[in-house]
C-alpha cells in the first residue's frame, strides 16, 4: 500500500514543500524514515508510535517505510511529525485519503498532543504559493498562520482530533481572516518627553527621513539612550511586505507574539554590549537569527558602543553593508536579511567628560585615543551622521514649553520617504542612505552655490572621498525634507554640521 501526504521543509527562511511518501507492506515489523532526515526527524518514529498508542489509534504491525522527498535536501526539525502520522493513518485506513491540496505541519508529544513549532509563517506562505488550499497546523500556531490570506488554516490540538475531523466525526472551524491589531508605536515613548536638544532632534529626524545610520557621542546623562529609544516613534509606517518579512524572522526564532502575530511597528533591538557574536549576527547549532536580523526593517541600537568587543563590532560591518547575513554550518548555509537603521551611542572617553563644556575630563590623551580607537575607521564609516549630544541646559529642563510630539515629526518623515520612494521606484533602492555611487551623482544635483560651499569645506576640513559621498547623501535627505529638487547651499551646510564630530574626536582619521 503506497500513499502520499504533503508536509513542509525549512532551511533558514526558505520553506519548501516536502512529499511524505509511505509504503506499508507485509513483512518484518519496522518503521523507518529515509530521505536525508536529521536526528530530530528520525526521533519522529518514537514520538509518533507513542502518540498513536496514547490516542488509541492502531499502528500498523507491518513494514512501514517513510520517504521524505526531495531526497537530496536535508530535512530537519520536528514539524513533519504530523504529516508522517497522517500518512500512517491514511495507509492504515484510519482516515480517508487527504486531498492533494491539503498539507500538515506539527510536532507530536508522546501523549498525542500537537505541539507548536517555529517557522509556521514562512511555511504557510510557501504552502499557499505551491497551491495548498487547506493547511493543518498546531493550534498554538494557527493565529500566526492565519496572517496569510488565501489558504484555509485549521488549528489542531491532538492527533485524535485530527483523525476524527478527517473522518467527519467532529467539526472544526477554520481560522477567521486575520485582522491586524494597531500596535502602539514604540511603547508610548515620545520625543515630546525630551526637553530642548533641538540640534539632536533635527539630526535624528534627518536620519529617520533618509534611513541613515547615526552615532551619538556625549557625556553621561546627556540623553543619548533616551533619544535613541524614541527613534522608532518617528520612523515611517511599515508596509505589509515589510511586516511579513520581519514576522518571518520572528517566526523562525520562535518569538512571535501569540496575541498579535503580525509585526506592524518597526522593531527596536538593543542588545547589551556583552552579547556574543553569534547572538548579534546569528548562529548556533541550528542557525538562529541574531539581533541584527531581529531588527530587520527597524532599528538596531548599540548603546555604549565602545564597550562592545572590537571583534564583535567588526563582524557587523559586512551585514550592515550587504543588508543580509549568511551563516555557514555543516548542514548548509542560511541567509537572513538585516536591513536595519543602525544607531549607536557612546561616551567620548572613559570618564565620559572629554569635550564637556563645564566638567573637566580626567583622562589622559592616550586614554582618550585608546578609548576611541575601539571604533575602527571602517566601522565609523558606516555612520552617515555623527552627532555630539551636548548636556541639556537647565533652562530647557525647567521650561514649561511644550515639545513637538513624535506624531508630528513622523508626518514629515513619511512625506520625505514618499519623495524618495517615488524617485527610486524600480531601482531596488528604498532610501537615500542606500544610494549607490552611480545613482548618487545623478540624483544629487547641486546648485552652483552648493557646489562652491562643498568644495570649500572639502579643502578646509580635508575630507575623504567617502565623507564627500556621505555629505551628499545626507544633503539629499535635507533637500527632500525641504521638498527641493536641487541641493542648495543651506542643505550642504546642514549636512556638514552632522559630519564634524569625527574631526573633533577622531582627529587622525
Ligand atoms: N533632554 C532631556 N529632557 C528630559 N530629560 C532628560 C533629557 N536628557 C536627559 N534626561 C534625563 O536624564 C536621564 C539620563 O539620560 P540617558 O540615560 O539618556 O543618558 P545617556 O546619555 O544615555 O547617558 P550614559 O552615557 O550614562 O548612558 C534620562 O532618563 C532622563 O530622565
Ligand atoms: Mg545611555
Amino acid at each position: 500500500m503506497f500513499c502520499k501526504v504533503n508536509g513542509m521543509g525549512l532551511n533558514g527562511l526558505n520553506a519548501y514543500p516536502v512529499d511524505v511518501e509511505i509504503e506499508i507492506s507485509r513483512g518484518i515489523e519496522r518503521f523507518d524514515i529515509v530521505g536525508l532526515a536529521d536526528a530530530a526527524v528520525k526521533e519522529s518514529r518514537e514520538r509518533i508510535k507513542s502518540a498513536f498508542r496514547s490516542s488509541k489509534i492502531r499502528f500498523p504491525s507491518a513494514s512501514v517505510i517513510i520517504n521524505l522527498a526531495p531526497a537530496d535536501v536535508k530535512k530537519s526539525g520536528s514539524f513533519n511529525d504530523l504529516p508522517i502520522a497522517a500518512a500512517v493513518m491514511q495507509a492504515a485506513g484510519e482516515i480517508p485519503p487527504a486531498p492533494d491540496d491539503c498539507a500538515f505541519i506539527g510536532e507530536l508529544s508522546l501523549g498525542g498532543e500537537v505541539r507548536g513549532v517555529n517557522g509556521v509563517l514562512p511555511m504557510t506562505i510557501t504552502a499557499k504559493n505551491h497551491g495548498i488550499k487547506t493547511l493543518f497546523v498546531p493550534k498554538e500556531n494557527a493565529y500566526e498562520a492565519s496572517v496569510v490570506s488565501g489558504i484555509d488554516v485549521f488549528g489542531i490540538d491532538t492527533l485524535d482530533r485530527l483523525r476524527q475531523f478527517l473522518n467527519g466525526a467532529v467539526r472544526l472551524e477554520k481560522m477567521p481572516p486575520y485582522v491586524p491589531k494597531a500596535a502602539p508605536a514604540s511603547d508610548g515613548l515620545d520625543f515630546a518627553d525630551v526637553r530642548g536638544q533641538p540640534f539632536a532632534k533635527k539630526a535624528l529626524e534627518v536620519a529617520a527621513c533618509g534611513g541613515h545610520n547615526v552615532i551619538m557621542i556625549g557625556s553621561p546623562g546627556s540623553g543619548k539612550s533616551m533619544l535613541a529609544k524614541r527613534i522608532p516613534s518617528i520612523l515611517p509606517a511599515m508596509t505589509f511586505e515589510e511586516s511579513i518579512e520581519t514576522t518571518n524572522i520572528y517566526s523562525i526564532a520562535g518569538m512571535v507574539n501569540k496575541d498579535a502575530p503580525l509585526i506592524t511597528s518597526r522593531p527596536f533591538r538593543s542588545p547589551h554590549h556583552t552579547v556574543s557574536t553569534a547572538g548579534l549576527t546569528g548562529g548556533g547549532g541550528i542557525p538562529r537569527p541574531g539581533e541584527i536580523s531581529l531588527a530587520h526593517n527597524g532599528l538596531l541600537f548599540l548603546d555604549e558602543l565602545a564597550e562592545f568587543p572590537r571583534l564583535t563590532l567588526e563582524v557587523l560591518r559586512q551585514p550592515i553593508e550587504d543588508k543580509k547575513v549568511s551563516i555557514s554550518r555543516a548542514s548548509g548555509t542560511v541567509t537572513y536579511p538585516c536591513s536595519v537603521m543602525l544607531v549607536a551611542a557612546m561616551n567620548p572617553c572613559p570618564c565620559g567628560y572629554y569635550g564637556h563644556p563645564t566638567k573637566k575630563c580626567v583622562c589622559s590623551k592616550k586614554q582618550v585615543s585608546q578609548y576611541l580607537s575601539k571604533i575602527s575607521g571602517p566601522l565609523l564609516d558606516r555612520f552617515d551622521l555623527h552627532i555630539e549630544i551636548a548636556p541639556v541646559e537647565y533652562q530647557s529642563l525647567a521650561s514649561q514649553k511644550k515639545e513637538e510630539p513624535s506624531s508630528m515629526i513622523r508626518e514629515r518623515v513619511q512625506r520625505a520617504r514618499e519623495i524618495q520612494n517615488e524617485r527610486y521606484r524600480g531601482t531596488g533602492i528604498n532610501c537615500n542612505a542606500a544610494l549607490t555611487p552611480d545613482i548618487l551623482r545623478e540624483v544629487c544635483v547641486m546648485t552652483d552655490g552648493a557646489r562652491e560651499l562643498l568644495g570649500e569645506v572639502f579643502d578646509r576640513l580635508g575630507l575623504s572621498a567617502r565623507a564627500y559621498d556621505k555629505i551628499l547623501k545626507v544633503a539629499r535627505t535635507v533637500a527632500d525634507m525641504a521638498g527641493s529638487r536641487e541641493i542648495d547651499r543651506a542643505h550642504i551646510s546642514q549636512a556638514v554640521r552632522y559630519r564634524t564630530l569625527d574631526r573633533k574626536f577622531w582627529v587622525n582619521e
